[in-house]
């Protein structure tokens, strides 16, 4: 265990199998247990789908405790969510918020002449199969740490089959989560 808060994860209260937080989402205790020590280890990190701010807020609390090296950029297709992550962020830490389609801004990234590369990447947006194939062609490229992808081991996503053809089989599992690095 990193510390008594990265502990505390394992043990929060859950609902239908999901954290039951004021902040909505769906990430189970040991995934986000998880979450939070790839953040703590990580200096850049992108995170693609962030809805109410669940996940950002755990690694948020990671770079926080962690010395506030780096950056999280986080993203989501609506502005509403972004203004509510923001709102659900508490440490001050250096965030940016973006509101873009996952797979446009990835190609942007890929597009300049210097890319930035992230030492975490997470992925929890859209789940259907033809959009995450084109997603993971394009972000895999701007990664030079871990990919983590939320849902990969759910039967009614496409994400499996999708990262599987570009990337082959997922280092670890991590309750719904498929690990690359
Ligand atoms: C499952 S939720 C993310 C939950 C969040 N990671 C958490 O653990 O609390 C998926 C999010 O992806 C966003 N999303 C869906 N399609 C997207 C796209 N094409 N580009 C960016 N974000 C997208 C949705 O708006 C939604 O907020």
């Amino acid at each position: 265990m990193l510390n008594e808060y990265h502990d505390s994860l394992l043990h929060l209260p859950t609902e239908n199998g999901v954290i039951k937080s004021d902040i909505k989402g769906w990430l189970q205790p040991v995934e986000a247990h998880y979450l939070y020590e790839c953040a703590y280890q990580s200096s850049t990190i992108l995170e693609l789908g962030c809805y109410h701010g669940l996940s950002t807020s755990i690694m948020a609390q990671a770079k926080y405790d962690a010395g506030n090296k780096g950056s999280i950029t986080t993203l989501d297709v609506f502005e509403k969510n972004i203004l509510q992550t923001k709102q659900n962020i508490k440490v001050d830490i250096n965030i940016n918020y973006v509101t873009a389609d996952a797979i446009n801004y990835v190609m942007e990234l890929n597009q300049k002449p210097l890319p930035e590369f992230y030492d975490l990447i997470f992925i929890d947006a859209n789940h259907t199969y033809e959009w995450m194939k084109l997603l993971t062609k394009n972000v895999h490229i701007l990664s030079e740490g871990k990919i983590v992808f939320h849902d990969f081991f759910h039967r009614n996503t496409g994400v499996q089959k999708a990262v599987e053809e570009i990337l082959g089989p997922p280092k670890h599992k991590v309750g719904s989560i498929g690990v690359y690095e």
